[in-house]
């Protein structure tokens, strides 16, 4: 057996190349730590640190933030390791996976978490390349030479050109096929383990830096003193989106990294501790960005521009502010990287599985195909501006809405369905005890993925779309 070195998340891609070419040769990680980074750079991405901050500051703060929180519990780790389980139990893709285990109809939930993973792909580059065009800003110094006031302006500058966009977003593209392509150099290997935790740190400090400024104290109780009757039936999806998506969950991306695990690796550790990291982090960019937001009087219902309006006005005020810019988007840049090759993966290992295409080709072929649907998220703020497709959202976000709010759940029901009572117990517990593993929680787990997750996905998705 091959195995992916110990805190190597990227070089997973070189083995799993590999394996698609044969079975035999199907790469692991090898060690606990190994995997668990690898599941953590999946997970922590924009979601985080983009998304996170935007989707609470719409949906009014702390009743959302307790409800996100509730759903991380309830829906999220458990979903997790029911994904993992399914994962390592038959080290294949998503399709593979559902068709060997039960196939029929249930194949259809691994196509669809295919689906999902090409729509999020398209525009999760355009909103990368908006952070590789910040980065670019903070290079030249841009932060530092504009008044506090101009620098939420640079964001609508940014907007407004089509060309700009579409240049990051190809640019933010062609790196994450690069690196599902051929692997990646040693250097970038390395740089992984130390940038996770920078960027944590770097946070860190954000979040300290805003509780003490004058909007700090607004800020923690917009975040954490909940106010129920902001929480409707829509911010309840919302949430729910949120926290599949900030875990990676739904789609099978978990499903494929866990499949790269080995007998050995603690799965029910591995998947609290990553939704826990996660989760920090998430809270971290909030308490982070409404300082900023209460101290300069801005709207928390912002949309989508609120980090890239936020941060920059604190680096254009904080000594040394420059250097700190480029760190934090260089940081935000690389775990994008993480998050969109663990995106890719799942659509390309689809195409090496299950349609024999050789790795080069489903990478490069599928690869420009989802730029080329994130194009029109490219242009929805300019050309596209008028051209909304769910409510009064622009193409980017309603796409982003479809994905979230509609794929996710729905894939993660069916797979909590399908981890609760078509997956034996027997099995279940088997997999995960494999290697001397003693799992406690067990029945609580079990319990919880078997009528929890699916009953609260199920009531909040349905209520939704308006059939309950
Ligand atoms: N979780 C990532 C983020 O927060 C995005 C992501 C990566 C993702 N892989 C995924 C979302 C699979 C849903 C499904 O930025």
């Amino acid at each position: 057996m091959l195995s992916v070195s110990e805190t190597n998340p990227f070089q997973a891609g070189a083995y799993m190349a590999t394996f698609h070419r044969s079975r035999q040769k199907r790469g692991l990680w090898s060690s606990r730590l190994g995997f668990i980074m690898a599941s953590a750079g999946s997970a922590v991405g924009l979601g985080n640190i983009w998304k996170f901050p935007y989707v609470t500051g719409m949906n009014g703060g702390g009743a959302f933030v307790l409800f996100y929180i509730l759903c991380i519990f309830m829906v999220g780790i458990p979903l997790m390791l029911g994904e993992m389980v399914i994962g390592r139990h038959t080290h294949k893709n998503p399709v593979g996976a559902f068709r060997s285990l039960k196939g029929g109809a249930w194949t259809t939930v691994g196509w669809l978490g295919v689906t999902a993973g090409f729509v999020i792909l398209s525009y999760y580059c355009v909103v990368a390349g908006w952070a590789v065009d910040y980065l670019w800003l903070a290079l030249k110094g841009t932060f530092s030479s504009h008044h506090a006031t101009e620098v939420p302006g640079l964001f609508v500058d940014l907007l407004e050109s089509d060309l700009a966009q579409i240049f990051w977003q190809a640019l933010f593209m062609g790196a994450v096929i690069g690196i599902v392509l051929g692997g990646v150099s040693n250097g970038l290997e390395r740089a992984n383990k130390v940038m996770m935790p920078i960027l944590f740190l770097i946070l860190l400090f954000m979040a300290v830096y805003g509780i003490f400024s004058p909007g700090g104290p607004t800020a923690l109780r917009f975040l954490f003193s909940p106010e129920w009757s902001k929480l409707t039936p829509q911010s309840m999806l919302e949430a729910l989106g949120q926290a599949l998506f900030s875990l990676s969950l739904g789609m099978g991306a978990m499903l494929t990294y866990g499949s790269y695990s080995d007998e050995k690796t603690n799965l029910p550790y591995a998947a609290f501790s990553v939704s826990v990291m996660d989760s920090c982090v998430a809270l971290l960019a909030g308490i982070a960005i409404f300082p900023i937001v209460f101290t300069y009087g801005m709207q928390p219902a912002g949309g989508p521009g609120l980090v890239f309006k936020t941060l920059p006005i604190i680096f254009s005020r904080m000594p040394a502010g420059s250097l700190f810019a480029v760190f934090f988007f260089l940081l935000l840049v690389f775990a994008a990287l993480t998050s969109g090759i663990s995106l890719l993966e799942v659509v390309v290992a689809y195409y090496c599985d299950e349609k024999k295409w050789s790795r080069r080709k489903a990478t490069l072929l599928i690869g420009f195909l989802i730029f080329l649907l994130g194009v029109p998220s490219a242009l929805s703020n300019s050309l596209l501006k008028d051209f909304h497709i769910i409510g009064d959202r622009n193409f980017l976000d309603s796409i982003d809405f479809l994905a979230s709010n509609i794929l996710l759940p729905l894939g993660g029901l069916l797979i909590a369905v399908f981890t609760g009572w078509v997956l034996t117990t027997r099995l279940a517990k088997s997999e995960i005890e494999k290697g001397a593993v003693r799992f406690h929680c067990y029945s609580v787990w079990h319990f919880l993925i078997k009528y929890i997750t699916p009953i609260l996905v199920a009531l909040v998705f349905l209520h939704t779309i308006g059939l309950f």
